[in-house]
């Protein structure tokens, strides 16, 4: 099976505007945090003024839109889906997706984790060897990701069991390459802009008919369920086959399109995976230079006495929520994001001689708004915010100044599921090892997929606690 992450596709350069987040934030501090600039050929606003923000993601987000290049560049590979939609269709997706996210399908879920964990321990080398974890996490949460949305997990931590062929005749292993390689494409896209327009890339194409068609199948088999009337009432938890909260399923019961069907799962899937996994990864990069924060947790955990936990006990978990919080805060998994003006609208601040009048933003203007600059405020996040503390979080409580899952009516659908399945790993692993080391001097780097994580992954070397 090839690499989750390919390395062929890294770039410095990760954002739609061309340039990394680091590079956002010097401007920043040059220009000010909003300034309006020349990008090849059109205009662009960017800000990190959280007033401005939440006009564009709430207060005014009726004269804002996704980003037409960001549309583009992942339509042709993920379809229709909530991810590419704006508008009408967007409210429609969100309606049919927003009820499979219910608390009771995250209890669910945290259920069928622990044999995802015990896969991933099984990955780890006995000998005391350099690991690289953010591998494993990639892997993990496509296994998990699987199980949640198909209810059949791929299987990737355990590469010997693929299964060669299945009824689309694509295997397990070819369609976790062929979502690589689109999810790879469509960040190259995203970073060329309107450049991207030049760009015929043939392996994308086949790489979305590969994974379209493997997600059929289980589209085929939710719809035959639906039309045969065996999924049960909208709120039950068993279907009439005995099978437990599939996602695929549930979506199902809203609707019999086969194509909105694969095209949403898609885009979950899409959401959810990368996300969650360079959460893992970023914070077990911190974890692994920081052995006070790593021994302070596992004196946290010390009270579940190595048992996995249930919800009530992780979400006691202060300090670890912490450590979560502030990996978020350095890393947040989209560091810039965009927005385009349907209308000629107004930001509300920056503008005039002082500051304090409006900005005018006409049709078709593009907004940059970077989470990666706002979360470096000392303003709002006090000293040294680019020191990774988990313990600035006792005495902060941000609102719009911190932002890793977005917010207002395109709020991330998937926060507290993936909090839940990222501290639940985390926890585990805790639990399992006495410390945990780095095993690489460089410095923390960027690298892109749809999300961003760490270039050079997370080489540690782990010692066990038994
Ligand atoms: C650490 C983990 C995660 C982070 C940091 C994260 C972050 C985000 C962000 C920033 C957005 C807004 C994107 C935009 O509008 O430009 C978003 C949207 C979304 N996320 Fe997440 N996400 C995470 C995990 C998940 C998971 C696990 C799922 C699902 C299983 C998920 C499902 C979604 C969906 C469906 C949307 C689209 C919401 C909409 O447009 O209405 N996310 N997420």
């Amino acid at each position: 099976m090839s690499h989750i992450i390919s390395k062929s596709s890294s770039s410095s350069s990760g954002t739609s505007s061309g340039s990394s987040p680091v590079v956002h934030l010097e401007r920043y501090i040059k220009y000010g945090h909003t300034y309006v600039a020349k990008h090849m050929h059109y205009h662009t606003v960017h800000t990190i003024e959280p007033a401005n923000i939440q006009a564009i993601l709430a207060t005014s987000f009726a004269d804002f839109q996704l980003s037409t290049f960001r549309v583009d560049a992942m339509k042709h590979l993920f379809g229709n889906g909530i991810f590419t939609a704006n508008g009408e269709k967007w409210q429609h997706a969100r309606a049919l997706i927003r009820p499979c996210f219910t608390k009771h399908h995250i209890d669910h879920h945290i259920q069928t984790l622990e044999v995802y964990v015990q896969n991933f321990l099984t990955c780890l080398p006995a000998d005391g060897s350099t690991v690289d974890l953010q591998q494993l996490f990639f892997r993990f949460t496509m296994d998990t990701a699987t199980e949640f949305l198909f209810g059949y997990s791929v299987g990737c931590l355990q590469s010997g069991s693929f299964k060669t062929a299945l009824i689309s005749g694509i295997s397990d292993s070819q369609f976790v390459d062929a979502y690589t390689n689109s999810c790879i494409a469509a960040a190259a896209n995203i970073r060329l802009s309107i450049l991207q327009y030049l760009k015929f890339d043939p392996r994308a194409y086949m790489s979305r008919k590969i994974a379209l068609k493997y997600i059929e199948q289980y589209v085929d088999e939710a719809v035959e369920l639906r039309d045969s009337r065996k999924l049960g009432k909208p709120d039950g938890v068993k279907y009439d086959d005995g099978r437990t909260y599939i996602f695929l399923r549930e979506l199902a019961k809203y609707t019999g399109d086969r194509e909105v069907l694969r095209d949403q799962i898609l885009n979950v899937l899409q959401a959810g995976r990368d996300t969650t996994a360079s959460l893992l990864s970023n914070l077990f990069w911190e974890l692994a230079r920081h052995p006070k924060v790593y021994k302070k947790l596992r004196q946290e955990a010390k009270v579940l006495k190595g048992i996995p936990p249930i919800k009530q006990e992780l979400l006691k978990m202060k300090y670890l929520r912490q450590c979560i919080d502030e990996t978020l805060r350095l890393h947040p998994s989209v560091p810039v994001n965009t927005r385009e003006a349907v209308r000629d609208t107004v930001l509300p601040v920056r503008g005039g001689a002082d500051g304090s009048k409006p900005i005018l933003v006409k049709r078709g203007i593009q907004v940059y708004y970077c989470v990666y600059a706002l979360h470096r405020q000392t303003k709002y996040f006090g000293a040294d915010p680019h020191q990774f503390q988990p313990e600035r979080w006792e005495n902060i409580r941000p609102g719009w100044e911190f932002l890793p899952f977005n917010t207002g009516p395109r709020i991330c659908l998937g926060q507290n599921f993936s909090l839940i399945e990222a501290s639940y790993l985390a926890l585990r692993l805790i639990q399992n090892f006495e410390c945990i080391e780095a095993r690489d001097d460089r410095p923390w780097t960027e690298f892109y997929t749809l999300v961003v994580c760490s270039k050079y992954g997370t080489l540690v070397l782990l010692t066990s606690a038994t």
